[in-house]
């Protein structure tokens, strides 16, 4: 049995990964100060972990909470796109000056083992290739574009439609969002901290997280909670662009047991998708959703996000490989629970 400290332990995905470590017969401390970005008012700490409310930046905190602890799951963090540039300072500093406390305080500690939550926000577009020019990297899509109704990214040499695949660890990073960014300072943090204390770090880059205890719609909100939050109150889901944008939503109890097996990943730094393997267009997950709940069809609506990416689908070969993981929970089936379940705050 080890003791595991879970950073952010009482968010969605936190408590999830709280709750499988300790059904796996771990010992469970939590670090979390409740950030109003993330929780309505005081959030209670998951029931049979040893809690402490801090703030990721506060050292001392974050000494105390790794006296005897064996191994980090670092979950805390701001999430969402960050809606502009007044979001740089309070997302580097949670996110990043966070991250780096808890890197200098495990080295202090000994702890040399981490998994990161990390996402697939780090790769921007997904993988595509171009029939005469291959593997190609589309640059972000033009408002013009996008106004007239021409989502998908174009080959940049020829202009030609592209088709798109399955994005693998090793595409190069793009972040597209001060979020994007954090998050790939995070990876190249702990790369950098596994080499220098010979730790061993599995970043695990989650696809679109969903499931019980997801936050209600906020401007930070993935689709899934935007979507449940409509039909909840009698409004039909508004999908963007046409529909056909791909994403691969995973199950949170799938998250949760994949940061269970990637505490026994390699020694250095390994990055690996989180994702359910199966995935969906926008369009029909809203549909899905729609169906289960008994609410208003989806109207697909033409508008647009600046910074959204058009597709974005996962291999989920290597975290299957090296960790055995594979996601048990199916699109069709999760989302359709979902549908049905509460949500917080
Ligand atoms: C989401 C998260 C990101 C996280 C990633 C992986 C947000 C805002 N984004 O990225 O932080 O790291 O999953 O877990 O939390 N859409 C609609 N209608 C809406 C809202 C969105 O059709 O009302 C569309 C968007 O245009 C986009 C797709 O749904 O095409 C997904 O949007 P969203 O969940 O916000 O962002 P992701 O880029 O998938």
């Amino acid at each position: 049995m080890t003791h595991i400290l879970v950073t952010g332990g009482a968010g969605f995905i936190g408590s999830h990964v709280t709750a499988a470590l300790l059904a796996a017969n771990h010992d469970v401390s939590v670090l979390d100060c409740g950030h109003p970005a993330a929780h309505t008012g005081i959030p209670e700490m998951p029931a049979g972990a040893v809690p402490h409310r801090a703030d990721l930046r506060d050292r001392d905190a974050v000494r105390t909470a790794l006296r005897g602890v064996d191994a980090v799951v670092h979950q805390a963090a701001l999430v969402g796109l960050g809606a502009g540039p007044d979001d740089l300072p309070d997302y580097v500093g949670c996110n990043d000056l966070g991250t780096a406390v808890l890197l200098a305080a495990m080295a202090e500690a000994g702890v040399r083992r981490l998994v990161l939550a990390s996402s697939m926000v780090v790769y921007g577009e997904g993988a595509y290739a171009c029939e005469r020019h291959g593997p190609v990297r589309p640059a972000p899509r033009e408002v013009a574009d996008l106004a007239a109704g021409q989502f998908e990214p174009a080959c940049p040499t020829c202009g030609a439609p592209l088709d798109a695949g399955l994005v693998t660890e090793d595409a190069p990073v793009d972040p597209r969002s001060v979020y994007a960014a954090t998050k790939v300072a995070q990876e190249h943090l702990a790369a950098v901290w596994a080499r220098e204390c010979d730790a061993a770090v599995a970043a695990l880059r989650y696809h679109n997280v969903y499931g019980p205890g997801m936050p209600r719609d906020t401007p930070y909100s993935g689709v899934a909670a935007i979507f449940r939050s409509s039909l909840e109150n009698g409004q039909a889901p508004r999908v963007f662009e046409d529909g056909a944008q791909r994403r691969d939503f995973v199950h949170v109890a799938d998250v949760a047991a994949a940061n269970v097996v990637a505490l026994g990943a390699r020694p250095g730094f390994r990055a690996y998708n989180v994702a359910s393997g199966r995935p969906t267009t926008v369009g029909g997950m809203a549909a899905v959703l729609a169906d289960a709940f008994g609410g208003p069809s989806p109207v697909v609506t033409g508008q647009f996000r600046l910074g959204d990416v058009r597709h974005v689908v996962a291999s989920p070969a290597r975290a299957a490989a090296e960790l055995g993981f594979e996601a048990a929970v199916l699109p069709e089936t999760g989302l359709r629970e979902f549908a049905c379940v509460p949500l917080r705050g």
